[in-house]
């Protein structure tokens, strides 16, 4: 016997995509369920062979937009790319600003990072509604850093390597694309998202445009790993943990840019009121399950079992 298409044996209680539960199995398929039974559910997307979530309140209209930031994507022909994925103890935001640091590359990766000098230009950043893009030249490793086929393709000593880096607040996600020789380009396009303050988890693609045979993939990954594990050494032991409350709280200095910016963007946002206050977070979660606020929620405020999560006030972050 079924309800709607529906097992009357199930059991756990039923939801639809809504959120609204249309199920309580003790209570038995023919009962009413009352409309306070639901859960908050989020706008998705499905764009770069990821599923993306809205956890967050705007209706429709004043929701960003997710950045064109992989067009490559859809270039199967020109770009091969491989998924990659890992996770890291540490801070959403620190490990965020890993990635955008272009300095670190020179003394944190052995087969990128440049043992001439870790000298850098510095290069004018341009700064973006939801985020930051910047175009940087340094000086190319030496030929013997590199091992397998790159070796063989970067034999010839070259002087610079030209890296383009775009992140964006709306998926925290970024793109980072060295181009190491005239045709010879990558792209790793990440994005993260925070399990809890001290952990965060990545999800990437890496497209080239040479070695495009699957054969070559195993390699790509393997040098893929050894870089994240040479990053996570440092993202995971900085001091502090999580990212100080002003830019005066550490020395930053001009090639520390694309940080700054990140962190402007990120406390720009914050001040309108869209900053989860953990503090309130971890005493309140003691006895209370506390989610993201909806759109349907925001519609609709009342009869809710689950309660908002707190945030911080209007304001609470630096300025510009
Ligand atoms: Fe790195």
């Amino acid at each position: 016997m079924t309800k709607a298409g529906r097992s009357v044996s199930a059991e756990c209680a039923e939801f639809n995509g809504s959120g609204q539960c249309t199920l309580i199995p003790s209570h038995g398929p023919e009962s009413a369920v009352p409309k306070r039974v639901r859960v908050d559910s989020y706008p998705t997307q499905e764009k770069y062979g990821w599923v993306w979530v809205f956890l967050g309140d705007l209706p429709e209209s004043e929701r960003p937009k997710i950045p064109e930031l992989f067009p490559e994507y859809e270039d199967t022909a020109g770009w091969h790319r491989i998924p990659y994925g890992f996770e890291a103890k540490a801070n959403w935001m620190r490990f965020e600003e890993n990635s955008l640091d272009t300095a670190h590359t020179q003394f944190v990766h052995r087969a990128f990072g440049s043992k001439r000098t870790p000298k850098l230009e510095n290069f004018p950043i341009e700064t973006r509604e939801w985020g930051a893009k910047v175009t940087r030249t340094k000086p190319a490793p030496k030929p013997d850093q590199k091992t397998g086929k790159m070796a063989e393709l970067l034999s010839v000593e070259r002087r610079t390597t030209t890296v383009t880096l775009e992140f964006s607040l709306v998926g925290l996600c970024h793109r980072i694309q060295p181009t190491f020789k005239e045709g010879m380009s990558q792209i790793n396009f990440t994005a993260r998202t925070p399990i809890d303050q001290k952990r965060s988890r990545a999800i990437g693609w890496q497209a080239r445009n040479y070695l495009k045979e699957p054969e070559h993939d195993a390699e790509r990954m393997a040098q893929i790993l050894i870089a994240v594990e040479e990053d996570l050494s440092v993202v995971e032991t900085v001091v502090p943990p999580l990212t100080p409350p002003s830019l005066t709280d550490e020395f930053l200095v001009e090639t520390d840019s694309m940080e700054v910016a990140f962190r402007k963007a990120c406390w720009k946002w914050a001040n309108k009121g869209w900053e989860i206050d953990m503090d309130k977070f971890e005493e309140l979660s003691k006895s209370n399950v506390l989610v993201i606020p909806s759109p349907e929620r925001r519609a609709d405020p009342k009869n809710w079992v689950h309660k908002s999560i707190p945030l911080k006030p209007v304001g609470s972050r630096p300025g510009e």
